[in-house]
């Protein structure tokens, strides 16, 4: 027995001083315990049997307690909250330059800080949506062929990624109703990712960004639509510009006009370049309708158009694909 006592602490000693303590248990000294058990007298080897199995589970629970010892060792001390290039050594890892704002991220801010000057409100659009917000609340009947000119994506659940930004207008009204009542306006601006079932080219991208505008009041007119867009538009582009204005047709508006400028010379425009920039129009009263709003009492405008013609414009960029390409070389123009 005495024994027994001075094997477990040798082996105990043994299984610290170890790096692979599982070997332990294949040591001579520990097998030969079991190797005397056929010598005893049969009497004593219930007792001794009992010994070797409490110094197993002994030495069984040193050697767990040893291996995890071992494995923490492995792990290198890790900051997760530290900056990422800090946990390795590698010198080619270091960042070389910082980051920046994607371009329509930062004009897409200009223009909401514009509208937003001007008293309206900005809320992003959904990039999720339904068959009402699409088509229904904006005056398009079951069925009606103008739904087909939007190339909608559809889930297989039925849901629609929105293919423009009016889809937020029935919102925008419900949320603006009360307002109404108590003798105020309705000014609002929707902003964000728009969907099209389309083959993609330098002027198509099945994704891209969308402003659109919604204004009502007890008076609001054709006039005051074409002052904001105006205001708008030289504010973005910081000159004076020509505009002008064409029939165009929404189920969503009456009348319904296509919005366009003149390409600025400064941008390399000549006289008569004229760049159609957004749809527009007097709400149609059905519109005003599906959010509960009396055609009677209240009248509004609204316009919406693609955020990419605005920034290409601006900045001379040729192809629509740069912006959603990643491409770094095109990025750090605009860095
Ligand atoms: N949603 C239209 C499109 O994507 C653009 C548009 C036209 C928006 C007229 C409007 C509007 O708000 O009044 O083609």
């Amino acid at each position: 027995m005495a024994e027994i006592d001075e094997l477990r602490t040798a082996l105990l000693a043994r299984i610290e001083a170890s790096e692979s303590p599982r070997d332990v248990l294949r040591a001579s000294e520990f097998k030969q315990l079991y190797a005397k058990i056929p010598q005893l007298d049969p009497a004593e080897r219930g007792a001794y049997g009992k010994q070797i199995n409490e110094l197993k589970v002994a030495l069984e629970t040193a050697i767990d307690a040893r291996q995890s010892a071992i494995e923490d060792q492995l792990v290198l001390p890790l900051d997760i909250t530290a900056p990422w290039d800090i946990n390795g050594s590698e010198p080619a890892l270091l960042p070389t330059e910082n980051g920046s704002v994607h371009p329509l991220s930062k004009e897409l801010e200009r223009v909401v800080d514009i509208f937003t000057r001007m008293g309206f409100d900005a809320h992003e659009s959904r990039q999720i949506d339904n068959d009402w917000n699409m088509f229904g609340a904006l005056n398009f009947p079951e069925g009606h062929p103008a739904r087909d000119g939007y190339d909608t994506f559809r889930t297989e659940e039925g849901f629609i990624p929105p293919a423009h930004t009016s889809t937020m207008q029935n919102r925008v009204l419900r949320a603006g109703k009360a307002k109404l009542e108590a003798g105020g306006q309705i000014a609002s601006i929707s902003y964000g990712r728009v969907f099209r079932n389309e083959d993609v080219d330098a002027t198509h991208e099945h994704t891209f960004y969308q402003c659109e505008g919604v204004f009502v009041s007890d008076s609001a007119t054709l006039g005051q639509m074409l002052g904001t867009l105006r205001a708008f538009f030289e504010e973005y582009y910081g000159q004076k510009l020509l505009i002008k204005t064409q029939p165009g047709y929404f189920p969503f508006v009456e009348p319904g006009l296509e919005f366009a400028i003149e390409k600025p010379a400064t941008l390399g425009g000549k006289p008569g370049d004229w760049l159609e920039m957004l749809g527009c129009g007097m709400i149609h009263p059905n519109v005003l309708r599906a959010a509960d709003i009396d055609p009677e009492k209240y009248r509004g405008f609204a316009w919406g158009g693609g955020v990419e013609r605005l920034v290409m414009l601006k900045y001379g960029i040729e192809d629509l694909r740069h912006f959603e390409s990643g491409k770094l070389a095109f990025l750090r123009k605009f860095a």
